[in-house]
């Protein structure tokens, strides 16, 4: 296959970690036979700083032009003070939205080699977890109405959730299906004693579910999920829920995983065009440091071959890569808390992972 990818290498720590993952990318393409063209855009920071906007049309248009987006990550104290709407983050939802990328599927395992990196106790941890959290991307309370007003006791900020049956309705059967591929669990998890989006949410998850008779539903309230998920993460297959409690619960998952530096994500829409990030930030205090993990960026990468083209020994391969590094015991900063482990920098793990896909 002949694919264009766009590059948004971001702000912090995205450039090199999204420099390792093309560098694995290629090595793929050498392997099996295919070739990537890999065109820059400007996202975040960066393109505040070049051009005073966080997301220029040009990158819009770029990443509508190509097969699929791999994203580093945006953000950094530089541009904490700016605006809402001039913020880098602001680029994120941005493209999100502009690519129709309505589904994120944030998968959190256990690796069995980094056991001992998990906060959790070994007996909570012992058969290890693999879940795949399924967040509603471009709705909810991120993209409802917001502003300013005059209340009760003077100025007042607000912002809406808001959800239609047919944004449930789509982010549900991906569930369905996911877990149809799966260990055939969904838990759909709400407010649902509190909030009407909630009580639509889940009316709107079991109407959907009629059509998956062969996968079982349950609801969860995400303040028990909170709890849930470091009590007995294992009980957990495929997760279901909105735009802010999968932005929540994806980054405890990640951490009871041992590190947000191991998490990738795959953001869908209706057509073969995705982005994949991993779901870490830009981590600016390490940045231009050659510390950071890769591996996050890396699987997102593995995931694009999978999800956007359909390449499964290729994904698989660099995912078998990664496994093996771990299990050889070669670690980055951020995974390495053994005695007599040196840490590798993020292109000495970028090479080790190259090195398995000889
Ligand atoms: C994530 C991030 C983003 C989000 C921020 C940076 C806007 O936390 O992808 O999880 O909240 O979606
Ligand atoms: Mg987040």
């Amino acid at each position: 296959m002949n694919l264009n990818i766009a590059l948004l290498k971001g702000d912090g720590i995205g450039p090199e970690i999204v420099d390792s993952t093309v560098r694995v990318l290629n090595k793929i393409g050498e392997k099996f036979g295919h070739s990537f063209t890999f065109t820059p855009y400007l996202i975040g920071g960066c393109a505040i700083d070049a051009t005073g906007e966080p997301l220029p049309k040009e990158t819009v248009d770029g990443c509508l032009a190509s097969d699929s987006v791999l994203l580093g990550a945006v953000g950094g104290p530089k541009w904490d003070t700016l605006p809402g709407n001039l913020r880098p983050e602001k680029a994120l939802l941005g493209i999100r939205s502009a690519l129709g990328l309505y589904t994120n599927l944030r998968p959190a395992k256990l690796y069995p080699a980094l056991k001992n990196d998990s906060p959790l106790k070994e007996s909570v941890v012992a058969e290890g977890f693999d879940i795949m959290i399924v967040r509603e991307l471009t709705g909810g309370i991120y993209f409802g109405e917001r502003g300013y007003r005059q209340g009760k006791y003077g100025e007042e900020a607000y912002d809406t959730e808001c959800y239609s049956r047919l944004e449930i309705e789509r982010i549900a059967r991906v569930a369905f299906e996911a877990a149809r591929k799966r260990r055939k669990n969904v838990i759909s998890i709400d407010k649902a004693n509190v909030l009407e989006t909630s009580r639509l949410w889940r009316k709107t998850v079991h109407e959907v579910a009629k059509d998956y008779p062969d996968v079982t539903v349950s609801d969860m309230l995400v303040d028990n999920a909170a709890m849930q998920l470091v009590k007995n993460p294992k009980q957990f297959d495929v997760i279901v829920t909105s735009n802010m409690f999968g932005d929540i619960l994806s980054d405890e998952a990640s951490q009871i995983t041992g590190s947000i530096g191991m998490l990738p994500s795959a953001s869908l829409g209706d057509t073969s065009r995705g982005m994949y990030e991993p779901i870490h930030g830009s981590a600016p205090d390490i940045a231009g440091q050659n510390k950071s993990n890769p591996i996050a960026t890396i699987l997102s990468g593995a995931m694009m071959l999978r999800y956007s083209f359909n390449l499964t020994a290729e994904a698989d391969a660099i995912e078998k890569a990664v496994d093996k590094v771990l299990n050889d015991g070669y670690r980055t900063a951020d995974i390495c808390h053994n005695d007599g482990v040196e840490p590798l920098s993020t292109d000495e793990m970028t090479e080790r992972i190259l090195s398995c896909l000889d």
